[in-house]
This record gives C-alpha cells, sequence and structure tokens, in this order.
C-alpha cells in the first residue's frame, strides 16, 4: 500500500515534468506567442510547480520515516532508497562554557576608514556620542586621500585626545588594469583598508577590530552588540564575522517593534560595520586583493564556508549618497534600512543559541516544518488561511529573483549567494509575519553560477 502511494507521488511527479519538458521544447508553440507573455505564464507555472514539489518532497520524506517504523533495520530502506543523512547535520563545536568571562576584558577598537568627507564629523559624534568606555572602545581614523577639509576636522577629535589619527602614506595613483579606469576608486579603498587593518593588528597590536566607515551612522547598542557577540566570534570557528547590518533592513521587512533583540546568521559578508579577529586578519593579509575587497571577501576561497553574525535592525545606517559607487543605489535602496531605535542590553542575552550546531538543529529545522504558501499569497497577504511563520519556496534562480522582486527583497547574488541567506534562507518580516524564503529541501549548496 505504501509502495504504491510513493509510486503514485513519483509517477505524478515525472507527468508533471513531462509537460513542462514538452512547453519549453515545443518551438513551434514558441513561434507564435510573444516571448515576454510566455516568460511570465512560464515562471508562474514554475512557481506553482515549485510549492506542490515542496508539498511532494514533505509528503515523501514523512511516508519514507513511516517505511522506516515498520522496518526493522531502517539503515536498509535508506539505502534502498539511496536516501543520505540529512545535508542539514553538520559537526557540532562545542559552546565553551568559561567560568570567568576573559573576553569581557578584550579592548575593542573601532577603526575609522576616511577620505574627503568632512561629514566624519557626523560619524565621529555618533560613535562617541554612544561609546560606553574609551578604554575599552579606542577609535582609530584612518584617513587617505589627504583632504585638508576632512583632515582639519579630524584633527579636532585627535587633539581632544578622543581618537587617534593615522594617515595612509601611499597617495600614489594605484594601477589599475585597462577598461577598469572608473573603478579606480575601489583600488584605493582596498589599498586603505590594507594599510588601516595591518597598523590595527601589527603596529597597535589589537586582538580584533570593529570596521566602520565615514559615511556610517550607529545605533545607540552598538557596543554592547560587538562587546557581547566577541565571544561567540572567538569561540565558534564557523564564524569569521559579525556584522551590524542587515542588507534587507528595510522598515517595511524587518520587525521594527518586537525584533531587536533578533540576531541571525548569515553566509552572505554584509560588511558596513562589521567585527573580526586578529586570525582572521592573519589569514587574508597576504593575499589581500588590490580592488573590490567585499566581494572577493564573499568568494568561497575567502569564505571558506564560514557564516557572519546579523541582527534583524541594523546597527548602522549610511549616509553616503555621494561616494565611490554611485548614488542611485543609494536612493533606491541603502537609505531606506531602518537604524535600530529600541536599545538592547546584549550583555543579558543568551548568545549560545547562535553557535552553529545549536542554530542549525534549531533554525532550519523549524523553517522546513513551517506550511509553504506562495509568494504572490504572501505579497496580497490575503489567500493565507493561518497566522504566523510561512515559507516560500525557491527552486531556480529565476524563481528566487522573481519573489524577491515582488516582495521589496534585494534579488542579487554574491558567489551564488543571496544577500542574507543562511543555507539559501531569507529571513524576512511582512504584513506583521515571519516570512522565510527558502530552498527546496533537497538543496544541495549554493550554486556560483547564479549572479
Ligand atoms: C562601497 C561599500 C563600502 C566598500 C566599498 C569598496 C556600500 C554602502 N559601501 O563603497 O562598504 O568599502 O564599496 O568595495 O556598500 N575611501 C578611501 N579612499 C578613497 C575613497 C574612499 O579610503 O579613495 C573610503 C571612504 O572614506 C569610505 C570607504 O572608503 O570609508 C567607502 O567609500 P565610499 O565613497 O563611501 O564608497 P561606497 O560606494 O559606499
Ligand atoms: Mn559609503
Amino acid at each position: 500500500m505504501k509502495y504504491k502511494r510513493l509510486g503514485l507521488i513519483v509517477a505524478f511527479c515525472f507527468a508533471s515534468w513531462l509537460v513542462l519538458a514538452f512547453v519549453i521544447f515545443n518551438e513551434n508553440a514558441v513561434k507564435k506567442i510573444d516571448v515576454e507573455t510566455r516568460k511570465g505564464s512560464l515562471l508562474k507555472y514554475i512557481q506553482e510547480l515549485e510549492v506542490q514539489i515542496s508539498q511532494q518532497e514533505e509528503t515523501y520524506k514523512l511516508l519514507v520515516d513511516k517505511l522506516k517504523k515498520l522496518t526493522p533495520r531502517p539503515e536498509n530502506v535508506l539505502q534502498a532508497l539511496e536516501i543520505k543523512e540529512s545535508p542539514l547535520e553538520k559537526p557540532k563545536v562545542p559552546f565553551p562554557a568559561t567560568k570567568k568571562d576573559v573576553t569581557q576584558d578584550i579592548i575593542l577598537p573601532v577603526l575609522v576608514f576616511s577620505c574627503n568627507r568632512p561629514d566624519i564629523r557626523r560619524s565621529l559624534d555618533g560613535l562617541l556620542k554612544y561609546r560606553p568606555d574609551a578604554k575599552k572602545f579606542p577609535i582609530i581614523v584612518s584617513q587617505d586621500c589627504a583632504h585638508g577639509a576632512t583632515a582639519k576636522v579630524i584633527r579636532s577629535y585627535s587633539d581632544a585626545s578622543q581618537v587617534t589619527y593615522i594617515q595612509q602614506p601611499d597617495q600614489s595613483e594605484p594601477i589599475v588594469p585597462p577598461g577598469e579606469a572608473k573603478f579606480k576608486g575601489y583600488f584605493k579603498i582596498a589599498r586603505h583598508y590594507l594599510f588601516g587593518l595591518s597598523q590595527v593588528f601589527r603596529t597597535f597590536n589589537h586582538t580584533a577590530v570593529i570596521i566602520v566607515e565615514d559615511d556610517l551612522d550607529v545605533a545607540p547598542d552598538f557596543f554592547s552588540y560587538f562587546a557581547s557577540t566577541y565571544q561567540l566570534l572567538k569561540n565558534d570557528p564557523s564564524l569569521w564575522c559579525v556584522s551590524a547590518w542587515n542588507d534587507n533592513g528595510k522598515a517595511s521587512l524587518v520587525d521594527v517593534d518586537q525584533g531587536s533583540k533578533l540576531l541571525y546568521r548569515s553566509d552572505f559578508f554584509p560588511g558596513l560595520g562589521w567585527m573580526i579577529t586578529k586570525e582572521l586578519w592573519d589569514e587574508l593579509e597576504p593575499k589581500w586583493p588590490k580592488s573590490y575587497w567585499d566581494d572577493w571577501m564573499r568568494r568561497p576561497e575567502q569564505r571558506k564556508d564560514r557564516a557572519c553574525i546579523r541582527p534583524e535592525v541594523s546597527r548602522t545606517r549610511t549616509f553616503g549618497k555621494i561616494g565611490v559607487s554611485n548614488g542611485l543605489f543609494f536612493d533606491k535602496h541603502l537609505k531606506y534600512i531602518k537604524l535600530n531605535e529600541i536599545p538592547v542590553d546584549f550583555s543579558k542575552e543568551n548568545m549560545s543559541r547562535l553557535t552553529q550546531s545549536t542554530y542549525d538543529a534549531d533554525y532550519i529545522r523549524n523553517v522546513y516544518s513551517l506550511p509553504l504558501v506562495s509568494a504572490p499569497d504572501v505579497r496580497t497577504n490575503v489567500n493565507l488561511p493561518f497566522d504566523g511563520p510561512v515559507r516560500i519556496t525557491y527552486h531556480t534562480k529565476d524563481t528566487f529573483k522573481s519573489a524577491a522582486k515582488l516582495l521589496g527583497l534585494m534579488d542579487d547574488f554574491k558567489s551564488g549567494v543571496p544577500r542574507t541567506g543562511y543555507h539559501g534562507i531569507v529571513s524576512f518580516f511582512l504584513n506583521g509575519r515571519r516570512i522565510y524564503l527558502a530552498p527546496h529541501s533537497n538543496w544541495k549548496g549554493y550554486d556560483l553560477t547564479w549572479s
């Protein structure tokens, strides 16, 4: 009986794909229909199929579980069905229960990168306003560009012993490959990062650093956030950074009222207010790139499957509309990022929840236990017969992008990873409801060709 039902499901899937293949390859039909309309209806059809496939995958798993219970040696069933252990299982990383938290005493310098914005005043005033302890969080301003008006502003802070002022000495024109002349700024930034970070770790001998830029505002609990996540970063080797930034952190996409304490793991490197340890710098410094340092960090050779911690509600916001990259991105997206206004004392929060073993077991399992809905239904918020969190599934790059566009999420990928993605899952909050845009449950990892 059970095998018969299984057989039926497999047959149905096969039939669905046959129909789809027919639609795709039937060239006579293609010629007659306008390409765009055809693309639209195909996409819609694929999305419907995705929901069906995912539902069937779940039924399939349920049936296999039942079958296992009825079989004396369950491993035989798994072998017969070629089912491997869940890809979600990863080796456990212990969260050491230290008696005295030695990391409490750590000095966490803030490195501010500056060039030609006298408006750095705004960033520095924000940092100084919320800094709870000048000894624990010394501020180092590193200036590139030798811009006089900006230097004058920084000097006013260093004269008052509020910051340490250093200058990037190499003001020669960087060597830029032909065709990349218009990206010269990115070569200068990468060179400056190499200088600033090696100063922090080699000259000043610090153990970790919080990196910001001269066009960032910080939230009142910025320092509490980094101080309390440091131990986590240090102890969980599957983490390589803590960031203050949520790439999908628009007010309309986060839980502004209840979500301030919420933290996540992210496979996407967010930057924009981030902390690393000296160990990571030891690893990156020898191969630091000549340009586009942030996208370089996102490549698998650097990331090595490691994640960052990021908040639901951003602890930084950028006001740098005019800068090295164009202002269009600022107007379309960056200016809408919500800066957290409800301060959290993170020293009172339980961070062990975020270690890989615990998080992967709880978070990912929870996501895949949620009811499946479609992106259009989430968007209109009408055909959803229940309250509470839901899941939208995607199987292809195009269906991810189309769902992301529909819902107002960032739809781009870097090295195959969608912004804020963790195991491909993007969490957001819309119309008072938690939603996860998640890959199908047989997901095997990021696809580098998705861009
Ligand atoms: C974008 C990123 C930024 C990243 C940079 C490099 C966003 C919002 N910003 O820069 O985080 O570092 O790409 O990939 O995604 N600077 C120099 N030397 C220069 C020019 C600028 O040191 O010649 C400094 C600035 O002071 C600033 C930083 O580099 O601290 C970024 O410059 P900005 O002009 O703000 O460029 P974005 O487009 O924001
Ligand atoms: Mn900027």
